[in-house]
Parts: C-alpha cells; structure tokens; sequence
C-alpha cells in the first residue's frame, strides 16, 4: 500500500506512523479505527479525531447524505430548504446576535476550515478598506496558531511557518502580519502574556486572529481575561476579532464554540468546520451582518462550486442533530477523562507536567526524564516512546503536538464512553510505567523507537 500511495503522492503530505507502522483504515466505528493487513484486522481505540466528532459510520449522519444524494446534489444558487435550515440552527447555536443591533449572522458555508478564514480574512479587509478608510492592514496572530493551507491562512500560521527552517519565511508571512507571542501553560514561569499582546500592538484599525482552543500549539486555552483585554483594544481603535473555532466548535470543550465555553467576547466573525459534517467536508464562516456590508457592496460575487450544496447542509444538519445528543458527553466523560490524567501526573511527576483542558479538549505535557532541568526539550523522547507503545502494545491512537512536540493532544470523537475513558487511562499508565522502567534500566533510552503522531 506504502509505496503505491508514494508514487503518486507528493513527500510534503505526510503519513501517520510513518516511523513505526502506518495503518490501513478501510473502516472505523464510533471510536475505534480498525487496521487491516491481509491476514489480520486490528481494533484502536481513536483518541485524535475531533472530525468525527459524532463517531466514525454514524449510520445517521451517512444515511442522511445517502438519501441527499439520491434527491439532488446541485449548488447553493438553487433555493433548497436544508441551506436555510442549516444556517437557522448555527446562528442559534452561536447565540447573542439579534438583540444587540448588529443584525443577524450571516454565514457563509464552504468545503474547508482554510476557505473559512480565507474569506474571513477578505471580509475584515473589505471592512477595513471602506468602512475604516485603511490602506494597510495590520493581522494579528499568535504563535503558533494554525489556520489553514491556502496563501492567506498561512501568512497568519506560524506554527506551521517554524517548519520551514532554514527557509525565508517572510515569503509566507507578509510584512502586514503581527506575531503575538503567546505561552503555553508549562513551564509556568513565563512572563505575563497579556504584555505580550500590547508589546505586539499598534493602534489602529487592525484584525485580531486568535485560533480558539489552540490545538497544535499543545492544547492552551488562554483565560478569559486575556482575550477581552485584547479584543477591547482591537475594537476601540475600529478594528475586528475573528476567532478560529474550525478545531474547537460543536461542543469539544462543552459549549458550541470555545469562546463560549471560555467566556471569551463575542467574534465579528467565527469560523467553524472540521467536526460540522462528521468528515464530510463542511466549513462555515459566520458573520455579523454590520461588518459584512463592506465584503457585499464591493460588487465581486462569492461562488463556490461545493460549498453548502445539498448533500454538505444534510451532513451539516444530520451531526448537529447528533452532537446535540452527544454534548453532555463533553462534560461528563471530558470531566471523567482529566479527573484520570491528573491522577497520572500525581502518579508520575517525572513524566508528566501539567495536565490540562475543558471537556473532550485535553492536553498531558511530558518532561523529558533524562534531563529533568529541560521541561520541554525539542521533541520529547518519552512522549514519542509513550505514543508508539500506546499504539503498537495496547493499540490506542493519540497525537503529540505543541511548540516542542511534547504535549500528548486528546480530541477523541463525542461518543467517547466512560469505559473508553478508564481503557485509556490504564493504558497510559502501563506505557509511562514501561517507559520510565526502560530509561532506568537503558538510561540513553538510545533502543526506543520514534513514535511522533503529529496532526
Ligand atoms: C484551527 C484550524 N484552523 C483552520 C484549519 C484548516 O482547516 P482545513 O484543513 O479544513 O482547511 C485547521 C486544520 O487543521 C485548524 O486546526
């Protein structure tokens, strides 16, 4: 299969497990990836995938898109009821819009997360142009967010602009960009980061970027307080705040969105996506109908060939309707879930850090046994060995992310149960207690094998 797919397949997509042994996924199942060879079928448990967020084959969600299928599956520029409904249930979702003045959200339904925060971007421009009179456009973001593939999206990625090494990376990230920077909770010890933001800012109308429940970055969520002092600042001297949600939507950390769940202010615009239509691919980028007027009278048309047809608002409306279920799961389960990995940080405070997160959003940062001094050294052995015997021993799937690959990042699908939860857990402890024992008795660790799982 490997070297079939290679042939075809530009180096730069890369392949889960490429260190150890890759999988071959032909079906999967609420939260389990089965794994097949020609002779054996192996079950994993799939703790990293917030795209089915509402279970791999949800007969519901795929019933749904099947039927749509059968009727029609043309483009948004016919009336069809499932484009209208579909927008209804978000905006009520994302709440606060008709009682303020600014008029109803209005959203914008495309294939992908980088689509979204690319028109996002278009339309704080299009504001900024006309309605505030700029000719530069200031963007704010923050280290090592990540907000998509296309041109746009990654002039304000710089977690994946530190990838390019030696490389310019000013190619991708344009003058008009402002890196904020931003700490991830572990070590503690950092400087305050709301000094980071007014050290980064200069008054005038700009846009504030922020990736809501920073997911590559290893899992940070800063506090509320941070975000409002920001956004009041952005919006005082007429600029916008756009929030990222295509990671964190669809209740990962309780609420609908993360900016709710956190008491962050409520966005110009949001973008939602990867968990909308269960892998179907669904984005929405959701405006406030003052701050959109500028993108319209500009006079150009937004088509998009897929974007909300039929078949995507089925998908759309079918994991709403299911994740609606599934939400309580967030809070019971996601509470069960840290309650276990805190007790392995007690357990293990020469492997584990911090532990960290809200609802099915979490986060465990590993140390780096051999040199305790170093609590983050540039991709953590142990955790790499941790993953790989998850995998390969006790067949349970996670991801390392984070600015040093040390932060074992847990997003499993909504119907995660409490036993998945406990499985996990134990299965954790086995593989931190096997790799603790082999740094003691190996001390180099120099035999153990690399299992980084990044996103
Ligand atoms: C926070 C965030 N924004 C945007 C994107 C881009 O989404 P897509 O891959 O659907 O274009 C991603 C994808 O990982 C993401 O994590």
């Amino acid at each position: 299969m490997l070297p079939s797919r290679q042939k075809h397949t530009p180096s730069c997509q890369s392949i889960s497990y490429i260190n150890t042994s890759p999988l071959t996924v032909l079906s999967a199942s609420k939260s389990y990836i089965h794994s097949y060879t020609p002779s054996t079928v192996t079950v994993y448990l799939d703790t990293r995938n917030n795209v089915s967020s509402a279970g791999h084959g949800n007969p519901a969600i795929a019933d749904a898109v099947h039927q749509q299928m059968l009727l029609q599956n043309s483009n948004s520029r016919y009336l069809h009821s499932s484009f209208n409904e579909l927008k209804e249930q978000i905006a009520a979702r994302l709440g606060g819009a008709d009682d303020d003045g600014r008029g109803p959200w209005k959203i914008i339904l495309t294939n992908a997360g980088s689509e979204s925060n690319d028109v996002a971007l278009r339309i704080a421009r299009a504001h900024l142009q006309h309605k505030r009179s700029c000719k530069t456009f200031t963007t704010y973001t923050y280290s090592m967010s990540y907000h998509g593939h296309s041109t746009s999206c990654l002039s304000v990625s710089p977690y994946k602009l530190r990838k390019l090494g030696h490389h310019d990376s000013s190619l991708y990230c344009p003058p008009d960009t402002q890196v904020v920077w931003l700490p991830t909770p572990c070590p503690s010890s950092t400087p305050s980061p709301s000094t980071a933001f007014d050290a980064a800012y200069t008054p005038s109308p700009s846009t504030l970027m922020f990736e809501c429940g920073m997911s590559v970055a290893g899992v940070v969520l800063p506090p509320a307080s941070y975000l409002s002092s920001a956004v009041s600042k952005i919006r005082s001297d007429g600029g916008l705040a756009i929030y990222d949600e295509v990671q964190s939507c669809c209740y990962r950390t309780g609420e609908f969105t993360c900016f709710q769940t956190m008491g962050y202010p409520s966005p110009d615009i949001v973008t939602l996506g990867k968990p909308l239509g269960n892998g179907f691919p669904l984005s929405a980028c959701c405006v406030r109908a003052d701050v959109l007027e500028s993108f319209e009278n500009e006079g150009l048309e937004y088509f998009n060939t897929f974007g909300g047809n039929a078949a995507a608002c089925a998908a759309g409306l079918a994991t709403l309707s299911e994740l609606d279920r599934l939400r309580p799961v967030s809070d019971t389960t996601g509470a069960l879930l840290l309650g276990l990995l805190r007790d392995l940080h007690n357990k293990h405070p020469r492997m584990i850090c911090d532990v960290r997160g809200r609802g099915m959003f979490l986060g465990v940062e590993f140390l780096n046994v051999r040199a305790p001094s170093d609590p983050s050294p540039e991709g953590t052995l142990e955790l790499s060995f941790v993953a790989s015997r998850l995998k390969d021993f006790h067949h349970v799937l996670t991801t390392i992310d984070g600015a040093k690959d040390s932060v074992m990042v847990i997003k499993p699908p909504l119907c995660f149960s409490p036993q998945d939860a406990a499985y996990f857990a134990d299965c954790l402890d086995k593989a931190i207690t096997e790799c603790l024992r082999d740094v003691d008795e190996n001390g180099a660790m120099g035999v153990l094998g690399c299992g980084a799982t990044s996103t």
